[in-house]
């Protein structure tokens, strides 16, 4: 008999039930073993090791730096830690672009290196080479539309994306191919909650929003972000559900303190 608690295992087949049930998609960011024992813990559905963490755990500006070996560090630690969610882990910029071959050989390394679930890779209808071949080889692949963080030095700004009608309709289409390539998912960023709607209702397979409005299958933040770790990041479809960040310096700030006052460590504290 064993002790261990069975827990259920999420699936992209599981995501799928309940984009057909109606019932939310939760999925949030981690890029190490600890806070993704946490998040895993709370019960969020699906962990991204997304390229965010250049920004976020590396202080880059953009996404651009991180590398593949730095992504498999990250999501080899963090699926140490995933007992239930999914784990998908962003292909990072320049791991993918040059060809379908290069592409597939990146995901495999993710897959048996990380041992990650799937993978995430930024791009449309341009891509559609290199995700059906990672789709080939049995690995599961989610899309990403709208602002598409890698190509930041395109867009020129981190503003609302497919405002106009023209990439609207551009974004519609390439939604629909990724759909039709046989991706489990797609992650809209930073659109209008229109388009957003009008996509997740016209498509079978999950969307998943980033500032991309209500009516998506289910919602993705990085974590930092919404516990207010990271103090200086809050656009508008931000929602702070903590501030640690004061918590950990009050409490780094008492440290600190009870050091130079001699009261740490007391008599109890020490062998
Ligand atoms: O890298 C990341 O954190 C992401 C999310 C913003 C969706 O791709």
């Amino acid at each position: 008999m064993s002790t261990h608690k069975e827990v259920k295992r999420i699936t992209t087949h599981i995501l799928q039930e309940m984009k057909n049930r109606g019932e939310k998609i939760s999925m949030l960011t981690a890029y190490d073993y600890s806070m993704a024992a946490i998040v895993d813990e709370a019960g969020v559905d699906i962990i991204l090791v997304g390229d965010s963490a250049s920004n976020v755990m590396a202080g880059h500006e953009t996404t651009l730096p991180i590398t593949l070996d730095q992504m498999i560090y990250h999501a080899s630690s963090v699926v140490r830690a995933a007992k239930r969610a999914l784990v998908v882990v962003d292909l990072p910029f320049g791991s993918y672009q040059g060809n379908s071959k290069e592409a597939l050989n990146s995901a495999i390394r993710i897959m048996k290196e990380a041992g990650a679930h799937c993978i995430k890779i930024e791009g449309g209808v341009e891509i559609s080479e290199s995700v059906s071949r990672i789709l080939t080889a049995g690995i599961p692949v989610m899309g990403h539309l709208g602002l598409t963080p890698q190509s930041i030095y395109k867009f020129g700004t981190y503003t609302v994306r497919a405002k106009e009608e023209v990439e609207a309709q551009k974004l519609r289409e390439d939604a629909l191919k990724l759909q039709e390539l046989g991706c489990f998912g797609i992650v809209l960023e930073k659109i209008p909650a229109k388009l957003a709607k009008e996509v997740s209702e016209s498509l079978s397979i999950p969307i998943i929003g980033i500032g991309a409005g209500r009516h998506c299958d289910g919602q993705v933040l990085v974590v930092h972000d919404m516990l207010g770790i990271n103090k200086e990041f809050k656009p508008r479809f931000l929602r702070q559900y903590a501030d640690l960040n004061s918590i950990m310096n009050k409490a780094i700030k008492s440290y600190v303190s009870d050091v130079k006052t001699k009261s740490f460590p007391n008599e109890k504290e020490e062998y």
